[in-house]
């Protein structure tokens, strides 16, 4: 079976965004591994409007519910402990914690010994974010220092989207101006929130909540080519 790394912010109380855990998670488990990490390591912090958010969503409660899930999350290791080379995919979920600790965090940008993430982009593995998941990739570069973004398709939260969310003066940055600002060719759905998925060969993204699901499963096809 095929690998997968989940990374999760430890940002609390900004934390991680529940349905973008879920959805690609329930895509996903019946066909490759996942691993759970985070900065700090073992129960990176949800995001506690998200759980009421979805408090009726079916995949959302399942999760926070699941045995095998919550072993996951008190077993996550931290970013310091994984090693690139035992996945075949890396997939950073949203909320609002990973602007504020994984777009800085060396060890994410390193990620182990193994080099940067791009790295692990340049050997041929997945790299995919949803959301806010986008601003983990913000410090990524090649041994240039050229952005992961610089020059491809990619889509992430949107500024409107932050607006009506009231939060644009709650973040350190917006991700859709910095994914602009080094370089990525940004698009959006037409109207926000809508679902939207964009693939660019192993860069794989998706631009809020409800993107999560066709983002996982998109993963999944990358995976079994
Ligand atoms: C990027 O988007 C443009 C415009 O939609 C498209 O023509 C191009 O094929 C895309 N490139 C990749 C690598 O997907």
């Amino acid at each position: 079976m095929p690998s997968v790394l989940f990374v999760f912010s430890s940002a609390a109380p900004q934390g991680w965004y529940l349905p973008e855990a879920a959805h690609p998670y329930y895509v996903l488990a019946p066909h490759a591994t996942i691993d759970f990490t985070s900065p700090n390591g073992a129960n990176p912090p949800v995001n506690e409007g998200s759980v009421q958010m979805y408090e009726k969503d079916q995949e959302s409660v399942k999760f926070l519910a699941d045995e095998t899930v919550k072993a996951k999350l008190a077993n996550a290791k931290k970013l310091s402990e994984v090693s690139a080379k035992d996945y075949d995919a890396i997939y950073y979920i949203g909320g609002h914690g990973p602007v504020f600790d994984l777009a800085v965090d060396p060890e994410n940008i390193k990620l182990g010994n193994e080099g940067s993430n791009f790295f692990f982009y340049q050997s041929g593995k997945i790299v995919s974010a949803v959301c806010h998941g986008l601003a983990a990739l913000v410090g990524v570069t090649d041994a240039q220092g050229k952005s992961i973004f610089a020059g491809k398709n990619v889509t992430g939260f949107s500024n409107v989207e932050e607006e009506i969310l009231g939060t644009t003066k709650e973040i350190p940055f917006s991700t859709e101006d910095r994914i602009v600002s080094l370089g990525g060719k940004y698009t959006t759905a037409d109207k926000p929130y809508e679902p939207k998925v964009v693939v660019d060969g192993l860069l794989l993204t998706g631009q809020n909540p409800g993107s999560s699901s066709p983002l996982g499963e998109e993963i999944l096809k990358a995976l079994q080519k």
